[in-house]
């Protein structure tokens, strides 16, 4: 039975596709297998009993001596891997040309049955890992090389929509600046026609006032009172003065909403009064609404809301706009407020031509637009997204195709890290 075990260990080292040396304690060679007979031009009797370094001249290095140490002093199995130089090159024969060109080896200690240390020095082909793995290192380059291609583009388009929502912030204040130059142009149009109606009046009424020293009696004076229409004059002036008054008052009312929206680019959290707010962004956007819809105010109770007032108002700009965009002859605009909790909400709500569902999850996507080209940037959604979010707070959405659309804004009250922001230095 042990002859036979023997037969076999020997049929098997004879046959596998390794080499297999075998070193005494002091890495004299004692025996190799067939493998490496076939590999190496010393014929095995000749090396028996030399070192390894004698007849693989390689093996004299200091990777190996180390190896050695390793396997000696402490118990291990070291293996070289194929990137290193090897300790001994063993030579392909004529039929794998292809193969050995890469070695990896393992050295290891072992005990034969008299105690005495040997060593076996085990030598094996790694070309096929090692070009696989060449191709993987390969393919891994190319990836890295692809990633900083992608990180680079990446970088390119924050650029490209941080100059966007830029250029729509621009826009905002464009249309702003129309908005105002239409609202102020009406006004200030009637009040410098009444002064000029005024002056006349003035002229005509002095006339009378200078009569009383010159006219020769009362009957020419009353004369002179009707034929320069006193009486409607009486009537008219109070009425341009009011009138005028009323002119004035807008174009203050519209001076000071302008104030607001002149913090457009600041970016402190303070509490605010959010329906002021509202006020002034409708007093700007007016002269888009009039035409398109009635606006119903709503306004429900409200606290301070801790947020950048001017963004806010951009916000609902935006929702504003967007609604009178909707309606195609003339609607209804609702601006609803309310607060729940820890939170303000805001509600614009149309009953224009509303979002079909298909398109309702890309709406907020910057570029993003169902309109002619120059009359949507497809950036409000994406802007009024991002401040929302930078406010801590979120935009709901419900719309129904021919019924119309709501838009909703939650904000907390208070902006848990705003007050900590505000006072660390800033980066
Ligand atoms: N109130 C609304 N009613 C119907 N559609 C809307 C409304 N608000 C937004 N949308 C849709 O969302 C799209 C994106 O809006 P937005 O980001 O403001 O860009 P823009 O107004 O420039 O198109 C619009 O083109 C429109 O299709
Ligand atoms: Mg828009």
């Amino acid at each position: 039975m042990e002859g036979f075990t023997a037969q076999l260990l020997h049929a098997l080292i004879g046959n596998i596709h390794l080499g297999i040396i075998v070193l005494d304690a002091d890495m004299r060679i004692q025996y190799w297998n067939s493998f490496v007979a076939e590999r190496c031009a010393t014929p095995l009797e000749q090396a028996c009993g030399q070192l390894l370094a004698e007849v693989f001249p390689q093996a004299i290095s200091a990777d190996f001596n180390r190896s050695i140490e390793l396997a000696r002093d402490q118990g291990r199995h070291v293996y070289s891997h194929w990137l290193e130089i090897p300790p001994l090159q063993l030579q392909p024969v004529s039929s794998e040309s292809s193969l050995l060109a890469l070695q990896s080896t393992l050295l290891f200690p072992f005990s034969t049955p008299d105690a005495a240390t040997h060593f076996g020095l085990v030598v094996y082909d790694t070309s096929a890992v090692a070009q696989g793995n060449e191709q993987l290192r390969a393919a891994l380059k190319a990836l890295g090389t692809k990633q900083a291609e992608q990180d680079q583009l990446l970088r390119k388009l924050e650029t490209a929509n941080s100059q966007l929502l830029q250029s729509e912030k621009m826009a905002a204040i464009g249309q702003l600046a129309a908005g105002v130059a239409h609202e102020i142009n009406n006004p200030i149009g009637y009040v410098f026609s009444n002064l000029k109606t005024l002056d006349g009046y003035v002229r005509d009424l002095l006339k009378i006032a200078d009569a009383v020293d010159s006219a020769g009696d009362l009957d020419e004076l009353r004369q002179l009172k009707r034929q320069l229409e006193y009486d409607y004059i009486r009537g008219d002036v109070a009425a341009l003065i009011s009138e005028s008054e009323d002119g004035i008052d807008r174009v203050t009312r519209i001076i000071s909403a302008l104030k607001d929206f002149s913090h457009i680019e600041e970016d402190e959290f303070r509490p605010a009064d959010l329906h002021r707010g509202l006020d002034t962004t409708l007093n700007v956007v007016n002269n888009e609404l009039k035409y398109k819809a009635e606006v119903i105010k709503e306004y429900g109770k409200l606290p301070e809301v801790e947020c950048i007032l001017s963004q806010i108002n951009q916000v609902v700009m935006n929702l504003l706009v967007n609604a009178a965009h909707a309606i195609e002859q003339f609607g209804r605009i609702t601006l609803r407020t309310g607060c729940d909790d820890d939170w303000a909400w805001i509600e614009v709500e149309d009953n224009g031509k509303g979002i079909d569902p298909k398109l309702l999850n890309r709406i907020f996507e910057p570029f993003f637009t169902t309109k002619p080209v120059g009359k949507g940037t497809g950036l409000g959604l994406a802007l009024s997204y991002n401040i929302v979010q930078k406010h801590s707070g979120s935009i709901e959405v419900h719309s129904e195709p021919d019924v119309g659309t709501r838009f909703r804004i939650n904000l907390p009250l208070r902006q848990a890290n705003a007050r900590p922001q505000a006072d660390a230095p800033q980066p």
